[in-house]
């Protein structure tokens, strides 16, 4: 049995060319296995795909932070070999996930950050990219302008101004049991230049095992805080389906922190689910070369007016 599940992120609009997006990169997941490829090989084709569409946040179309420029955050993670790879804050470069998988299969390192990300991509033979689209342009400028007159400024914190996307992700089982995770991301819009989110934390935003892939979107800063995917992994492991173990999530993430945001999660029974507290999350999946409909759970009973504490 193969499940191949991707998502464009919270907050992310649900029109067709949005879905059209998603099935598209779940496909190419599923061709790289077609083709005998690794199940790292799959997540980050799968990535990549989203990386090269605009409408997503991630790769080319990334929002830009309080400085003009992009700063892109990605990470690659082996379940079947507990391997992690990582990159933050990295500028000029479109595929964050790649460098990543370099980080994990090419270094003696784990996470690359900032310049030295820029400079080991460089060395592997990454182009420059600034990553940057008119879209995202003219949603800064407005943000700026606003922000300069001393008006309100209307954004999502996730997304940009105008247009609606964070994170994308790919979580994966094979047909051999094996587990894996990918991400990137162009973080929050106008985040502090060097902000890191939660993608490149293993255990924050993403997280594999033997037991289940978990990829993370919505406020990092509330994912690295509460280690929010490696939670996920431990109450699956503890024999919650995963849907069960992304509600329970979600829920104590909003009941620790008050923030929001989305969970995707196979696990090595092949059972998937999706589970945000949003007002969109828009996933493809794919199972053995079929595209089938994601179990998606939104928990709006989970925005109380005031947090709860901890039970
Ligand atoms: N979830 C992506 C970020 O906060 O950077």
């Amino acid at each position: 049995m193969s499940v191949i599940l991707v998502h464009g992120s919270v907050e992310t609009k649900t029109d067709p060319p949005y879905i059209q997006g998603l099935e598209t990169a779940a496909l190419v997941a599923q061709q790289e296995i077609s083709c005998g490829r690794d199940r790292l090989s799959a997540v980050e084709k799968a990535v990549n795909e989203l990386e090269n569409n605009p409408l997503y946040n991630a790769g080319l179309g990334s929002v830009l932070n309080r400085d003009g420029y992009v700063e892109v955050d990605g990470a690659i993670m082996d379940g079947v070999t507990g391997k992690f790879g990582a990159v933050a804050a990295m500028r000029e470069v479109r595929h964050a996930v790649s460098v990543a998988r370099k980080v994990l299969e090419e270094s003696r390192h784990v996470v690359l950050a900032g310049s030295g990300a820029t400079l080991f991509a460089r060395e592997q033979g990454f182009p420059a990219d600034n990553c940057i689209t008119d879209v995202q342009l003219a949603s800064w400028e407005t943000a700026i302008n606003l922000k300069r007159s001393g008006k309100e400024v209307e954004f999502s914190a996730f997304t940009g101004l105008i247009k609606e996307s964070d994170t994308v992700g790919c979580v994966l089982l094979d047909d051999q049991g094996g587990l894996a995770a990918a991400s990137s991301t162009g973080g929050s819009f106008l985040k502090f230049p060097g902000r890191v989110g939660d993608t490149p934390y293993i255990g924050g935003g993403i997280y594999a095992s033997s037991h289940c892939a978990v990829a993370c979107t919505g406020r990092g800063e509330a994912f690295i805080s509460t280690l929010t995917a490696k939670f996920v992994e431990e109450e699956i492991k503890s024999g919650l389906h995963p849907q069960e173990a992304a509600t329970k999530a979600i829920q104590r993430l909003y009941q620790l922190t008050g923030e929001y945001g989305g969970i995707l999660v196979v696990d090595r029974l092949g059972r998937a689910a999706a589970v945000h507290n949003c007002d969109s999350f828009p996933v493809a999946m794919i199972r053995n070369g079929c595209i089938e409909q994601v179990p998606l759970v939104q928990l709006s009973s989970s925005r109380p007016d005031t947090p709860q504490p901890q039970t």
